[in-house]
């Protein structure tokens, strides 16, 4: 299903003005300094990492001396995989090659600050997910495939107020993602993805108030994610049942300093984990294993594209 990445990528600024909606990226910023020790994660990532190289090197889908090829697509801001990135260039130099991309432009201009502040020399490939799969150059390519921070669950509702109502849309959306990622991979190459909890997803109502301190300027943030019962649907969905469900609702309240922004609500996919497991095997993957990578809040999956 096409998206229309129009309004997918919308602005790329980063300065918040009064009166406006924050750009997403301070929002999730402010989110995720509350929720997240950055050093730890970026050590356990550079160890996960150096694990999979050895781990594809002994099942010779890597080849001795050849560097690993690696794609993170959603980098977001970068939080967490830059510093992962800067960690394995210092441990590893010339070992490991990165290709990053993220479907928002506010979000990559927000991770290139970062990597200029971190002194980091990196591309970055502005694409919404259907679109990796049909691209020739990225088929096949990548040994390693990284989607973090709940990505998927926001597969067509990361812009303020955007996406459709109906779930089986959503579903939609997020298989065709997944045979796109399916394509960039390597035979043999594996996939990380991770999603909300269970826990959190059988919460009704989740309410949360945080003040962080971001470059010495007081942020408070006010969240409410709600679950709601989906809109009936006709549309024939992927799998049996695909339309009835939920989704999520996303409110976040923000004040920088003195000054407050309006609220910005965004839907996302109630995505049961069994339901994500169907979606991976039904387009190939295998071996799909829960599998946690210490200082992650979400729920992760590891998963292999069988060997031809
Ligand atoms: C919750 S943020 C997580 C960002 C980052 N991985 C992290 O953990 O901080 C979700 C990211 O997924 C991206 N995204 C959502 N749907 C996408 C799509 N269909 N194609 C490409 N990127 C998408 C958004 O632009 C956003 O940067």
């Amino acid at each position: 299903m096409a998206l229309d990445k129009g309004s997918f990528s919308k602005t790329g600024d980063l300065e918040p003005m009064e009166g406006s909606h924050l750009p997403i990226s301070l929002i999730w910023g402010a989110f995720l300094r509350e929720e997240y020790n950055e050093e730890e994660l970026a050590k356990s990532w550079q160890r996960a990492l150096l694990e999979r190289k050895l781990a594809l090197q002994s099942e010779g889908i890597l080849a001795q001396g050849s560097p690993i090829h690696v794609a993170d697509v959603a980098i977001g801001t970068g939080f967490g995989i830059l510093r992962t990135i800067d960690l394995l260039q210092q441990s590893h130099p010339d070992e490991f090659v990165w290709w990053c991309s993220d479907g928002s432009q506010n979000m990559i201009e927000a991770c290139r600050k970062e990597t200029q502040r971190l002194n980091l020399s990196l591309q970055f490939w502005l694409k919404t997910w259907h679109e990796l799969g049909d691209d020739h150059e990225l088929q096949n390519r990548f040994h390693f495939v990284l989607c973090r921070g709940s990505s998927i669950n926001y597969v067509l509702g990361w812009e303020e107020g955007g996406g459709p109502e109906e779930r089986s849309r959503w579903i939609e959306a997020v298989l065709t993602s997944a045979q796109s990622f399916f394509r960039i991979i390597t035979p043999g190459g594996e996939m990380y993805i991770d999603v909300t909890t269970q826990e959190q997803l059988d919460t009704e109502r989740d309410e949360c108030n945080c003040v962080v301190d971001i470059e010495g300027v007081r942020h408070q943030l006010h969240e409410v994610v709600i679950r709601k019962e989906a809109p009936p649907d006709d549309t024939p969905g992927f799998t049996p049942g695909s339309s009835t469900g939920f989704m999520r609702e996303w409110t976040t309240r923000v004040a920088i300093g003195e000054v407050s922004y309006p609220p910005s609500t965004r839907k996302s996919l109630h995505l049961p984990h069994q339901e994500l497991i169907t979606i991976l095997e039904s387009v190939g993957f295998q071996q799909v294993k829960r599998e946690s990578v210490r200082g992650e809040q979400y729920t992760g999956f590891f998963f292999k594209k069988p060997k031809k």
